[in-house]
């Protein structure tokens, strides 16, 4: 009958302990892959160096500018960093918005737009004539031989501009400021937003040595023994690590726990094959897994009288505060009838019920799936210091994070289940990457004039 094939669709979803420690498993295989030269070539997690070797003392000191693109928003950042003991960090920001055919535009536009936002933000600040250090955040993967250079790997997520790919995109900023001869700016460091996080969370709490993002997308980095990283020159000391950890499975080693609803979500996005990890856990998709199964039992005659509506084919209608709103526990089942009236589908009360079970399928098994990565990272660390038992922090930020209202408790319960010889701290970043990028680019200044 309709419940028990209502209940096999969304049993695919449910991940037993025995899978999530396989999940965890072939991550660890998939770092390993990243890291050591023989197989770095062909690893799907990257493990790309981002030659940030310490996290923040205090010491740092300065006035800089900050760019972070790449999340739900574009901000440019002033930010004021004193060191000493009375040691403050004072900021101010503006958020622009990026048009979608200037994300998938030509690069020469998407860079000519950022600079315009720079511009802007100058004025606003009253400081054109101040050439301050910039440290950049850019939420990509990008292959970097210093703090300063970062080679574009591959567009994710939502943007897909012309001509970056391949491309140093600290280059592409700098020749766009020339090609607006208005202002000059002093590119310092290009930061991942995971490692940004973790610098503005390391500056607040020492035992921070992680960075995580459950937001748009999702991708974690973390402190790894210099030795370990075989693609640097040199064993002293530690550097982090940006896993690009979203592209875990893209050689099909998750297969086995894709659904035909992952599939057709991978099928319809921008980067067909890739980011299949990411897919299965961040913002940007889970909405559409959820929109994907929402279309098959209604066809079977489940859901909406068996009647598709247009805005049922509509891609991206479910967002992340809309899932968060629909599994939120204070809502009554009537709410959740508004809500997905408000979205253009007109439901009965069963199928209220049905919608807020599949939303809370799909993001439970994001959260475990999510942990289940923490855990393989948590463990490594670890297993590098050679410890019975460690203790840390991860600092964490993004949309589905913060808003969704059982995301963070499932995953924090998975890294515990899946994890014990680790306890394992989570601290929300409340000032965004850009603090750390400002930070990076503190100590980016200081050891470059101690090499002058
Ligand atoms: C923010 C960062 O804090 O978190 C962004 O400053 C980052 O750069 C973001 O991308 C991740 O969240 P989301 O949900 O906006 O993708
Ligand atoms: C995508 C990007 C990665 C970023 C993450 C979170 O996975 O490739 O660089 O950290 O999204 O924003």
């Amino acid at each position: 009958d309709q419940s028990r094939q209502i209940a096999k669709i969304l049993s695919e979803f449910r991940l037993t302990t025995e899978q999530l420690l396989e999940v965890k498993k072939r991550m660890t295989t998939e770092i390993e892959n990243g890291l050591s030269k023989s197989t770095q070539d062909t690893a799907t997690v990257k493990m790309l160096p981002t030659f940030v070797r310490r996290t923040p003392d205090g010491s740092e000191n300065g006035d800089f500018l900050a760019l972070d693109l790449g999340g739900t928003n574009f901000r440019v950042l002033m930010v004021k960093i004193r060191s000493g003991k009375k040691r403050s960090v004072e900021m101010h920001n503006k958020i622009y918005a990026i048009p979608l055919e200037v994300m998938q535009g030509t690069g020469e536009e998407l860079f000519d737009h950022i600079v315009h936002c720079i511009s802007d933000f100058l004025d606003y600040m009253g400081m054109k004539n101040a050439r301050l250090p910039l440290g950049f955040t850019f939420s990509f993967p990008c292959r970097q031989t210093s703090l300063d250079a970062g080679i574009l790997v591959t567009w994710t997520k939502g943007f897909k501009a012309t001509d970056c790919e391949g491309e140093d995109v600290v280059g592409l900023l700098r020749e766009a400021i020339k090609r607006r001869e208005e202002f000059d700016l002093d590119v310092v460091a290009v930061v991942n937003d995971t490692v940004g996080t973790m610098m503005t969370c390391a500056y607040e709490e020492p035992t921070c040595e992680i960075g995580l993002i459950a937001g748009t997308g999702s991708n974690a980095c973390y402190m790894e023994e210099m030795k370990n990283i075989e693609t640097v020159e040199g064993d002293e000391g530690r550097m982090c690590v940006n896993m690009e950890w979203g592209a875990f499975g893209d050689n099909g080693c998750l297969d086995d726990f894709r659904t035909e609803y992952d599939n057709m979500v991978d099928e319809l996005s921008l980067n067909p094959g890739k980011q299949r990890y990411e897919k299965m856990i961040s913002g940007m998709y889970l909405g559409e897994i959820v929109r994907n199964i929402l279309i098959d039992m209604t066809k079977k005659g489940f859901l909406f009288r068996g009647q598709i509506s247009e805005t049922l084919k509509t891609r991206g209608i479910f967002e992340t505060k809309f899932l968060s709103q629909i599994e939120s526990d204070r809502l009554a089942l009537l709410q959740v009838r508004s809500i997905l009236q408000h979205l253009g589908l007109d439901s009965t009360c069963d199928d209220s019920i049905i919608v807020k079970e599949v939303c809370g399928t799909v993001s439970r098994r994001a959260a475990q799936l999510c942990g289940a990565g923490m855990a393989a990272v948590v463990d490594k660390i670890r297993e590098n210091r050679g410890l019975d038992h460690l203790d840390i922090t991860v600092g964490v930020d993004g949309t589905l994070y913060k808003l969704h209202p059982h995301f963070s408790r499932d995953m924090h319960q998975t890294v515990k289940e899946l994890a014990p010889k680790c306890t394992v701290n989570f601290l929300l970043s409340e000032d965004g990457s850009g603090k750390g990028a400002a930070l990076i680019t503190a100590v980016g200044c200081r050891l470059r004039e101690e090499l002058n």
